[in-house]
């Protein structure tokens, strides 16, 4: 049953994969446009132009209008959509959520889904919203967990199978479900509920969701953000170990005249200029677009073309590994997303174990980078240092130094390192001129931390303005450390 993704490239949490399905392999991270089957700005036929590479729609929808059942049942779901490529399907769990009642069982949606030959099929569970009390959140779940028992039961080979995570707000619930599922193996795993989050720009508490799901998943296994479609949050989710997306943005925000940009969303009728270079863009005028009769079509497929873009974005980010580079330019397209920031860097710990060793040059983009895992990871490396006799600490040490048994390089967000170590990664980063408070704290506490465990070593800290700072004190407090001003930098 596993093995159905393999995993090429990572960063951070991140990955570049390959999950095999019945209608071929998708290299991962996508999108997969929604496709309503009642409606269809954009035709399935069409979506492979723009880079999509798998499709999701509704069985619920097929299952309750006759005609589309009796076709889909008849000539399968792939010709009813014309599309011969990976086609996800959801259960009508979604409509679950937002009418409270629908008229199927998860065993008729189930059977449903593999009778019309869906390549990633969803059993109905329930997308307990956040916040809720615990006794509901735990009620619900324990109705999630035994469909998806059953449906785990239902589906032997053929149709992939998806075991979205539930738990509403509560983090301990959402690893413990992730756990829970692990164990029934299920393909793909969906993180559910999380649209109410991100509707609300509560992308600090989305991040919160993820990384407690991550901890409870085989980190092997592909996982699918439910409803996240707008790019501004693909890196950032994908940092975080998400694999799949889908999209109904493209086609909701083209309907109130939105303009979908990587760094967020524009009103059409505001723009004066096209900010993008996708082919709707470069054959219309901003006047055009808005006055445009198919104005939602073309703006569709500006949203579309923009989506991939993106992917095309993180995916190269992975392969350079420099990730977490775009992830910090990304979280500073809206406040709420660097708030995001600020909270997947509480979660560098864990981070740091699925990050690479090695990888691109390190850049500093900010305050929010002395959190990142790398940083964390020096922290510990710090420990194994043994200095003995004298050692000089600087910014940038000089052949005259030689004095010292040591010379240590400072270097902020790191801190103190022997200077034999100043080409390896991460130390050989790109650092800015003029470090930041944050920066700053970091160093002086490594460095504290490499003072009082080498006691019988000597340091020599010599230090420049641009160093200034409160912790200076407690450096220069230790039996074993002398500060001198240096002047002439
Ligand atoms: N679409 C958006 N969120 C969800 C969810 O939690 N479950 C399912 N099945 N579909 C969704
Ligand atoms: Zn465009």
């Amino acid at each position: 049953m596993s093995s159905q993704f393999d995993i090429i490239h990572k960063d951070a949490a991140g990955r570049i994969g390959k999950l095999t399905t019945p209608h071929g392999v998708v290299e991962t991270p996508t999108v997969m446009p929604v496709i309503n089957p009642n409606i269809q700005t954009i035709k399935p036929s069409e979506m492979r132009d723009f880079g999509a590479q798998m499709l999701i729609t509704n069985s619920y929808i097929i299952y309750r209008k006759e005609e589309l059942r009796e076709k889909a049942l008849k000539d399968g779901l792939h010709a009813l959509l014309d599309f011969d490529g990976p086609i996800m399907t959801d259960s009508g769990s979604f409509q679950l959520s937002v009418y409270g009642d629908v008229e199927v069982t998860n065993e008729e949606i189930i059977d449903f889904q593999q009778k019309i030959g869906t390549d990633v099929g969803v059993p109905l569970d329930i997308p307990t919203p956040p916040d809720v009390t615990r006794e509901r959140a735990e009620e619900e779940l324990e109705i999630t967990i035994q469909r998806l028992k059953v449906a785990r039961e239902l589906v032997k080979d053929g149709m992939l199978l998806a075991g979205p995570v539930q738990g509403s707000t509560f983090k301990d619930l959402r690893e413990e479900c992730a756990r829970t599922l692990s164990e029934m193996e299920f393909d793909v795993y969906p993180f559910g509920a999380v649209v109410p989050l991100m509707e609300s720009y509560r992308y600090s508490d989305l991040v919160d969701v993820i990384a407690s799901a991550k901890k409870g998943l085989n980190p092997a296994a592909p996982v699918h953000l439910f409803g996240a479609g707008h790019p501004m949050m693909f890196a950032l989710a994908v940092a975080l170990g998400c694999d799949l997306f889908d999209s109904a943005a493209y086609a909701l925000y083209a309907k109130d005249r939105r303009y979908i940009t990587s760094r967020g969303t524009y009103h059409v009728d505001n723009l004066k200029y096209l900010p993008c270079s996708c082919p709707i863009c470069l054959s219309h005028t901003a006047e055009e677009l808005k006055k445009a009769h198919n104005c939602t079509e073309l703006l569709a497929k500006h949203n579309l073309y923009v989506t991939f873009e993106e992917v095309r974005e993180v995916k190269q980010a992975i392969l350079e590994g420099n990730l977490l580079e775009l992830v910090e330019q990304r979280c500073r397209s809206h406040p709420r997303m660097l708030d995001a920031l600020k909270k997947l860097y509480t979660y560098s710990e864990w981070l740091e174990e699925c990050d690479p060793a090695s990888k691109s040059t390190f850049f500093y983009c900010g305050p929010e980078s002395a959190r990142r895992p790398e940083v964390l990871r020096f922290a510990r490396q710090v420990e194994n240092f043994t200095i003995q006799g004298s050692a000089l600490i600087r910014a940038n040490p000089t052949k005259h130094d030689n004095e010292y048994d040591n010379v240590l390089i400072f270097k902020p967000p790191f801190g103190s390192y022997p200077q034999e170590l100043a080409e390896v990664y991460p130390l050989n980063a790109e650092v800015v001129k003029t470090p930041d408070t944050e920066s700053l704290e970091v160093s002086y506490l490594n460095t504290i931390k490499l003072a009082k465990l080498n006691p019988d070593a000597q340091f020599t800290f010599m230090l420049q303005g641009r160093f200034e700072h409160p912790l200076l004190e407690e450096l220069e407090a230790l039996a074993n450390v002398e500060v001198i001003l240096a002047h002439n930098y």
